[in-house]
């Protein structure tokens, strides 16, 4: 099924947002949806996944690639661009079967089409077919040539350009400021009709066309940089492109697409609306996945441009990695690989702030590099920068990290990342939260102080539950692999044990794993404070905290924002726990908390609504659950985000509600879970929904899951080396490979 997002009319404003709406990539490089004429005003990028450069002192951020995809086309003298010449009509659009960008524009002398995308196999080929149709006889000049006017925040950060004919093609290469990357990019341009002349600087194309002629453009580009493990020569790799001609790299571009929506296609029926903003939002997160690599995990923004530093967050871990467990294990590993990858620079910064062990990093770019400044906001106010403590205290990140690892263990079974490194993070982050703790004599008990947890607008806080909780998750992940390694590796144990010096740390970390502090459920009320202190904070609501602000985009947080004194939320922390963890908390304290923080949690973070959405249906609450899916599954459809925070640009794509609304659709509604007794599907569909259906991968064994109002029907590969064990809604159930098993799901079965 090819569902095209599509944008009718020219809404010049709009390119922004459109420039993230219509993102197509490959994971080696995001392209926003901007149309051939767009420059750097109008956002247009190229971005590299990996490649990050500073500049000046600025943030370091990713680069952005020379574009092109930069047509300077004109019909009997006029432009055809909608920049100088308003079309007559003009549509663009985004395929999500086959991330392909789209665009047509009647200029009523010629009409303009073009179809573009960045292969997904062939990493580093893009392609653009550009047409342009006479109405009227006429000539039609067009220059093609890479764009180096893109989109750059704190850029530019290629330097050295230099442009030169080569074998057919014209070769830009240039290299970063801060690293010295070489990026290294070759174009070529193949036309239907006309003279096409390849000068220094570009390709001049010039056709007398006939009334209803048309002129087809097709632009092949390879893109390397010089840290790629398969960096090769571009204008041999462009050639073969143009050998290959565009039909068929589309066509076999395509079919390696359709071949990736079959293992991750999640079906809503019943409910359209629903089931094309989840397909989007999966797209979406698709196109910013490192397929290739295990060096980069996928960025807060995706590859939709410079935002957030391109960094990589605990997002990765929390709120993506859970689809491509269930679905895409190869990749799974490759965003858990990226932290064993970068083991190093999460030690480096623990011992910058003079603690043990592995401190992630809160924006971690290449090789684990911090990009996370101390001043990462302007007071709207005075102007001047407000120290956060992003940077310092989210110290939750080790914790994720190391939950992250052992949850692709747990689904994958995979050891052999536990024996390459994955053991030793788990051990170096089990290092880092003790030295971390303090322990409290008189309470005979360890503290985690001066942290700021998932909520961030309530910085350096002492106890907060989200942190002490995944405190915990780690130091169980940690001790889980220490025994798995005893029984099944035990010289490798040993020799962990010494490189890392660890053998006083191991008694240590065990006896702070069971004497850390996790708030409990007040037994009268159920509700577990978010951290010490947060119920004696003022009680207001977001809209009364709302009408408190003075300037549009006020940072709300810490220094000094309004939030701050309050108990307005940012986004979910206890919540984030109880819709992470239901079977740890009975249905009363669920629903206790929901009701105590979800009124007054001010979403100012796209990683909110999900949980929400979540955690509602873990408490049985179909009145926000679906809105709140919905929500989160619509955000970049319907561009309901934040664009600034103070005079912060922060927008972009939302892979971590992308990942979100998966996680509500089958971990949520089709109730997937993967317990201490192994699978468990306790579905639990919206009423309008008639069906639901998902891939589903578990150590090795896969299957298709169909959930009904009230059927569960597993189908299990034919491939499985074995039986797929798991419990459907509570009863015990087997599907040997190629079976088919159906079930009833009676209604007082649902959670
Ligand atoms: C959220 C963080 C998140 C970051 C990147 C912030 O607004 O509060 O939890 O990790 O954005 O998505």
């Amino acid at each position: 099924m090819n569902t095209i997002i599509c944008e009718e009319g020219l809404r010049p404003e709009q390119a922004e947002f459109l420039g993230s709406k219509l993102l197509m990539g490959n994971g080696y490089v995001g392209c926003r949806g901007t149309l051939e004429e767009y420059r750097a005003e109008q956002l247009t990028a190229l971005t590299m996944a990996g490649l990050f450069d500073q500049k000046d002192g600025g943030w370091r951020e990713p680069v952005n690639a020379p574009n092109p995809f930069w047509v300077q086309a004109r019909f009997n003298g006029t432009p055809l661009s909608v920049l100088d010449t308003q079309p007559v009509s003009h549509r663009q659009w985004v395929e999500t079967d086959c991330a392909c960008q789209g665009r047509e524009s009647d200029f009523s002398a010629a009409r303009v089409t073009a179809r573009r995308f960045a292969h997904r196999e062939q990493r580093h080929i893009l392609a653009l077919r550009y047409t342009v149709q006479a109405a009227v006889a006429g000539t039609c000049e067009m220059k093609i040539a890479p764009d180096l006017c893109v989109w750059d925040i704190n850029g530019p950060h290629l330097e050295q350009t230099s442009f030169r004919p080569e074998g057919g093609a014209l070769r830009v290469t240039a290299v970063t400021s801060e690293l010295g990357t070489a990026v290294d990019l070759a174009q070529l341009v193949s036309c239907s009709c006309g003279r096409t002349e390849l000068r220094g600087d570009g390709f001049y194309i010039t056709a007398e066309l006939a009334a209803g002629q048309t002129l087809t453009a097709d632009i092949y580009a390879a893109l390397y940089k010089s840290t790629d493990p398969d960096a090769a020569d571009p204008v041999r790799a462009v050639q073969s492109a143009a050998r290959q001609g565009f039909d068929a790299l589309l066509a076999s571009h395509r079919r390696s697409w359709e071949q990736l929506w079959r293992q991750v296609q999640v079906k809503i029926e019943g409910d359209e609306q629903a089931d094309l903003a989840l397909r989007y939002s999966m797209y979406l997160l698709l196109v910013s996945t490192p397929f290739h690599t295990d060096r980069v995990a996928i960025p807060a923004r995706g590859l939709s441009g410079q935002v957030y530093k391109g960094a990589m967050f605990w997002d990765t871990e929390l709120y993506m990695l859970p689809m491509f467990l269930a679905s895409l294990p190869q990749v799974a590993r490759n965003l858990v690989r990226y932290r064993v990858n970068t083991l190093d620079g999460a030690r480096a910064k623990a011992r910058e702030y003079g603690y043990r062990g592995a401190f992630y990093q809160w924006e971690s770019q290449e090789d684990g590099r911090d990009g996370c400044t101390e001043y990462n906001i302007n007071d709207i106010f005075t102007g001047r920068p407000l120290r956060t403590y992003f940077r310092d205290k989210q110290i939750h990140i080790s914790a994720d990290v190391a939950f992250g690892l052992w949850e692709y263990f747990r689904w994958t079974g995979d050891e052999s990342l536990l024996l390459e490194g994955g053991a030793e993070v788990l051990f170096e982050c089990a290092r880092f939260l003790y030295s971390w703790s303090y322990y409290k004599p008189e309470k005979k008990r360890y503290e985690m102080l001066d942290v700021t947890g998932a909520d961030e607008y309530h910085e350096r806080v002492n106890n907060d539950f989200y942190t002490n909780v995944m405190t915990k998750k780690a130091l169980e992940a940690f001790r889980g692999a220490a025994d798995y390694l005893q029984t099944h590796a035990p010289d490798r144990l040993e020799e962990l044990l010494d490189r890392l010096n660890f053998r006083e740390d191991l008694p240590a970390i065990l006896e702070f794993e069971r004497e850390l502090y996790v708030p409990s459920p007040d037994p009268k009320t159920g509700l577990i404070e978010q951290y010490d202190g947060h119920f004696r904070m003022e009680d207001l609501t977001p809209d009364e905290l709302r009408a408190r602000i003075l300037r549009p985009n006020e940072y709300l947080g810490s220094p000094v924002g309004l939030a701050v004194q309050t108990q307005v939320i940012k986004q979910a922390d206890v919540c984030l726990v109880t819709a992470l963890f239901p079977q740890e908390y009975p249905p009363e304290v669920r629903r206790a908390n929901f009701r105590y923080y979800e009124p007054r949690t001010e979403h100012g973070s796209s990683l909110s609504g999900c949980i929400y959405a979540l955690a509602a249906v873990k408490c049985g609450l179909a009145e926000y659950a679906y809105p709140y899916f919905l929500q989160a599954a619509t955000l970049d459809l319907a561009g309901a985000y934040k664009r600034y925070v103070g005079d912060l640009y922060i927008g972009g794509t939302h892979p971590a509600a992308n990942g979100g609304s998966w996680m509500v659709a089958v971990r949520g509604f089709g109730g997937l879970s993967l317990q201490q007794d192994g699978l468990h599907l306790d579905p639990a569909l919206p009423q309008g929904w008639s069906g639901l259906s998902f891939p589903l991968c578990w150590q090795g064994l896969r299957c298709r899951v169909h959930i009904t109002q009230d059927t569960v029907r597993v189908e299990a590969d034919r491939e499985n080396p074995g039986p797929l064990r798991l419990q459907v809604c509570a009863l015990a159930c087997q599907a040997a490979p190629g079976e088919t098993v159906e079930l009833p799901c009676p209604k007082e079965a649902k959670p």
